[in-house]
């Protein structure tokens, strides 16, 4: 089959310079989440019909296997889909999709396609409490006979609660029969491709409909509020999935996944967290409250206690991290790690059963096992021009309040005094400290403030 997704419309009530279709579901752009259920079916050729900002949304989603054409000026859904027409296969049927209807379902669509067969007209229709706006089935003794746009109806069609969501299947060497001999005539001015539906009876082309499994499917955005409605539908969606595959959720109703999260067995997840891009989260991993992990891979056993932020990092089993953790990208931790609050760390890897419980900075820093970080370790990567790796070997102990001035090592076994700054290295087994000497003045007075 040919697919054609109608992207055109402008989108003015977004009130953004987004165009609509790059607006984010989940983290992805609508247009994403309709090209995606459209490769499911494996069709022939994807045409995305393209207007208002398209060489963005063209940019944005390019793909060897897509088509793109412009339609300029936008003068309606049946002058949009006469632009692709040149390019669509004429022995197979055409499904036309729409690219701000982003939560369509492939088993929907599947059944939408069986209803067309070979030589048929299919419509998908939704029976709604509330139709306004929406183009009307009008049925004659149970056949679709036309479709009545909302400013066209009389005040009996108004009353038809079978609405047009806009896809449908058509015999594409019909179309570039019917489509040409469109005409405006209508209370828009624009020509509708709901047109064709009176000309497929005119034709004796058999019409049939089929409905989804839920109305939220056909749901279109046009606005913010729309959208919000969508997002909502959708994480509630995968949130039933998670729940489905056994990961235990606090709240199904709050937690926000924007990419694809994968989960092994007795996961738990509290509320409030959002997850990007690729997670995999092992078997008995615990995520706390109100964290963010973006491309994140957790080893099994692990615990991520409230408010951790973690991006494109591998965290390894038995690990405790946050609360309060910051875990930046090229992060690398071995197993049974202990990150604590305050704890930055960027592009290093942490061995095995190594802390850093408190108020750190570890950057650019390759540390070995059964290390013990202090309060308030810095390591001075940065000299202003250049990054430097800082080396911590094995079994060593930092005091608190300790600045390592890279590139530096310090030596496996080694101590390291609190308020030490380092700036050679430390050698192995041995304590090193640099900090001015105590003293205590006996005879110094504390000075008194001044009277009248
Ligand atoms: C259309 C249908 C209506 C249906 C409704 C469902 C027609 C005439 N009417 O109405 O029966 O109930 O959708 O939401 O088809 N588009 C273009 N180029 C254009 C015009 C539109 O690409 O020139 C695209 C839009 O980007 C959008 C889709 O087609 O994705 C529908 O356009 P829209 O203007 O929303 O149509 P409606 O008037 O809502
Ligand atoms: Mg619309």
């Amino acid at each position: 089959m040919n697919v054609v997704i109608l992207a055109a419309g402008q989108g003015k009530r977004m009130f953004s310079a987004l165009p609509k279709v790059l607006q984010p579901l989940a983290g992805k752009p609508l247009l994403a989440h309709v090209l995606a259920t459209a490769r499911a079916l494996e069709p022939g050729l994807i045409c995305v019909v393209y207007g208002h900002g398209g060489e963005q949304v063209r940019e944005a989603l390019a793909a060897p296997d897509l088509h793109w054409v412009k339609q300029e000026p936008q003068l309606g859904t049946g002058h949009a889909l006469l632009q692709a027409l040149p390019l669509l296969d004429p022995t197979v049927p055409t499904l036309v999709l729409y690219g701000d209807v982003p939560l369509i379902r492939a088993a929907t669509l599947r059944r939408l396609l069986e209803q067309a067969g070979k030589g048929a007209l299919a419509l998908l229709t939704a029976q709604l409490d509330n139709p306004h706006g929406y183009g009307r089935i009008v049925r004659n003794a149970g056949a679709i006979v036309r479709i009545v746009e909302e400013k066209d109806t009389t005040a009996t069609e108004r009353s038809i609660g079978e609405i047009n969501t806009g896809i449908l299947v058509a015999p594409t060497d019909r179309l570039a029969r019917w489509l040409p001999g469109l005409g405006t005539n209508n209370a828009q001015g624009e020509y509708y491709l709901t047109d064709i539906v009176a000309l497929a009876v005119a034709d004796g082309v058999p019409v049939n409909s089929a409905q989804p499994d839920a109305n939220w499917e056909a749901d279109g955005v046009n606005s913010q509020t729309q959208l919000a409605v969508l997002e909502r539908v959708h994480q509630r969606n995968l949130a039933n999935e998670l729940l489905n595959a056994g990961v235990r959720l606090a709240d199904a109703a709050r937690i926000d996944v924007r990419g694809e999260l994968h989960c092994g067995r007795d996961v738990f997840i509290d509320v409030g967290c959002v997850f990007e891009g690729r997670i995999e989260l092992d078997d008995g991993v615990e995520i706390g409250p109100n964290c963010v992990l973006r491309n994140v891979v957790v080893g099994a056993g692990s615990r991520i206690a409230a408010f951790s932020h973690i991006d494109s990092a591998v965290i390894g089993a038995a690990c405790s991290i946050g609360p309060y953790a910051r875990i930046r990208p090229g992060t690398q931790l071995g197993d049974s790690v202990h990150i604590g609050n305050f704890v930055e760390i960027k592009n290093s890897t942490i061995a095995a059963e190594s802390k850093a419980n408190h108020l750190a900075y570890i950057g650019d820093s390759s540390v070995g096992q059964r290390v013990n970080i202090g309060a308030g370790t810095i390591t001075c990567n940065y000299d202003g021009a250049n990054k430097h790796r800082t080396v911590i070997e094995d079994d060593v102990f930092i005091g608190s309040d300790t600045q390592l001035v890279a590139p530096v090592t310090v030596g496996r076994g080694a101590t390291l005094g609190a308020g030490t700054t380092l700036t050679k290295n430390a050698p192995p087994d041995a304590l090193t400290v640099s900090r001015a000497r105590q003293i205590s003045i006996a005879t110094w007075k504390r000075p008194e403030k001044k009277r009248g």
